[in-house]
């Protein structure tokens, strides 16, 4: 039996709670490009087909790449994801490409995927940007938060203008011990 695992979670957030619009992102970043790779490079990134679509290079380099759809046998799987066809396919996917759990399932987003997988994920870093691009795809990280189930881990700042601060949300140990014990 393949033991589920807790996911981590990374991704960037203005203001206002967008991560996305019309398919892309709305801000420029270096520092938080640069900080996304170096933190998923040689591991597994996993995303929504409309953040795959979006994406100017497929795969991710150097990275597990597994994408969620519901398009099953709808249209010509690209080989160059993995697809999972259903959210608790993810386990199973992960179970055959890592079973020593070498590697961290990173969750990249967009929004949808980050609702679907959000009970499952117990670490989060998150860039915070500066303003509020009104885009059209947004992520209630205030409200997700709120929960006591996290706490906030660590906070750095950057270079970067656009870059608010550097923010990393773990679940506490209580919240740990309780999914381990509803999935171990
Ligand atoms: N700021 C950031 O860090 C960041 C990170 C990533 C993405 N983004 C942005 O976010 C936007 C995209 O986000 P989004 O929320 O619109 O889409 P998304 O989460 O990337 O993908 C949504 C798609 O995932 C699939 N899906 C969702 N729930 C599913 C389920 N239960 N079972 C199977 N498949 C499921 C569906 O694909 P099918 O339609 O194929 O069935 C759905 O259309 C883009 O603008 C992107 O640039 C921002």
């Amino acid at each position: 039996m393949t033991t589920k695992r807790m996911l981590s979670a990374v991704f960037a957030i203005a203001e206002d709670m967008t991560i996305g619009d019309k398919g892309g992102i709305p801000w420029f970043s270096p520092a938080d490009m640069s900080s996304f790779r170096d933190r998923t490079v040689g591991h597994i990134v996993v995303m929504g087909r409309k953040t795959w679509d979006s994406l100017p290079k497929k795969p991710l380099d150097d990275r597990h790449n597994l994408v969620l759809t519901r398009a099953e046998g709808e249209f010509n799987p690209d080989p160059r994801c993995a697809w999972i066809l259903d959210p608790e396919m993810l386990q199973r996917s992960l179970s055959v490409l890592d079973p020593n759990e070498e590697l961290i399932p990173y969750v990249i987003g967009g929004g949808e995927i980050l609702n679907v997988f959000w009970n499952d994920i117990a670490y989060v870093y998150v860039t915070r940007i500066k303003g509020s691009p009104d885009g059209d795809t947004k992520f209630d990280l205030l409200t997700r938060l709120q929960d006591p189930s996290w706490y906030h881990e660590h906070s750095h700042a950057s270079d970067d203008p656009a870059v608010m601060s550097v923010e990393w949300y773990w679940r506490t140990a209580a919240w740990m011990t309780a999914w381990t014990r509803r999935n171990g």
